[in-house]
């Protein structure tokens, strides 16, 4: 077991109720939203984790009966979300079969309609085709993207606005290379002002992955993208995450992304369908 903490879900909880009824004494699962596995074994109180924890049935019925939460156990089962005095949202982590997403006031930071949150962090990553040298990730979130990134890149900057949302993270399995990783630094505060303490062509790509443009109007802005631009060297690239390119609202949101980009001086903006978003070329 990788971890000192367990998280379940509901994926997890109802295959071992249902191992429960065919009466397994032994069952395979998860103790961190299907990142690893393991064996426990099953009595008639409750499972028995490899490191003698014990996890009792109305604590597991209590966590398969929640379609949308995501569970710390402790003495009891505790439901990963909080509430951001800062923003005055709501942050919780939301379960899918593999990698959860985090809900910020009910809507999801990732796509989760047809892919998973890690599938559409690929994408992301492969439209802002990552090379090595300095990435400016604008957004954390949850961190996949600038885990990814990592992963290429010789030094990842990650900004998150709200330490509410990385109170979710550090509770998520998924994000812990976040902490872990020594090429990435993050920072708290607003991109809006953070990104202009960088120097001129600090970075060789940026990713800006930002909230709905209801949440979060500044980092769609002309004068921000202005930034983007000074802060990329030539050469550079960006990719914009939008939403969907062929709804209504996004061709919209798009439409006005792509107009301010080229006024910032952008070129080659392209809109990236199966990513969400588009690039832009400094
Ligand atoms: C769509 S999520 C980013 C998801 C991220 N790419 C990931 O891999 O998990 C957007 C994040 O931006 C944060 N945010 C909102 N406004 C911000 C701002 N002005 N500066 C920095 N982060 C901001 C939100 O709190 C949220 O965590």
């Amino acid at each position: 077991m990788p971890l000192g903490f367990i998280v379940l879900s509901h994926y997890q909880a109802r295959p071992l109720l249902e191992a429960r009824r065919a009466g397994q004494s032994i069952a395979r699962t998860s103790l961190d939203l299907n990142r690893s596995h393991c064996d426990v074994t099953l009595d008639a109180g409750g499972i028995t984790l490899p490191d003698g924890r014990r996890i009792a049935w109305p604590i597991i019925e209590q966590i398969a009966a929640s379609e949308s939460g995501c569970y710390r156990i402790g003495d009891g089962a505790e439901k990963i979300q909080t509430y951001s005095q800062a923003t005055g949202r709501t942050y919780s982590l939301y379960p899918t079969p593999l990698a959860p997403t985090m809900l910020i006031s009910g809507l999801p930071m990732h796509r989760i309609k047809d892919t998973d949150p890690y599938r559409d962090t690929l994408a992301k990553i492969k439209a802002a085709s990552l090379t090595r040298g300095r990435v400016l990730d604008t957004c954390t979130g949850l961190g996949y993207t600038a885990i990814e990134a990592a992963k290429i890149a010789d030094e990842v900057i990650t900004i998150e606005l709200d330490p509410a949302a990385q109170e979710i993270a550090q509770l998520n399995p998924w994000s812990q290379p976040l902490f872990d990783e020594p090429k990435i630094t993050r920072i708290i505060g607003d991109s809006y002002d953070e990104v202009r303490r960088f120097a001129d062509a600090h970075f060789s790509r940026v990713i800006h992955d930002p909230p709905a443009f209801a949440l979060a109007g500044e980092l769609y802005s002309a004068d921000f993208y202005a930034e983007l631009f000074r802060v990329l060297k030539p050469g550079g690239r960006l990719f914009h995450y939008i939403g969907d390119l062929d709804s209504a609202s996004g061709s919209r949101t798009a439409r006005g992304v792509v107009e301010r980009l080229k006024r910032a001086g952008f070129q080659q903006v392209t809109p990236r369908p199966e990513a969400f978003g588009v690039v832009a070329h400094k």
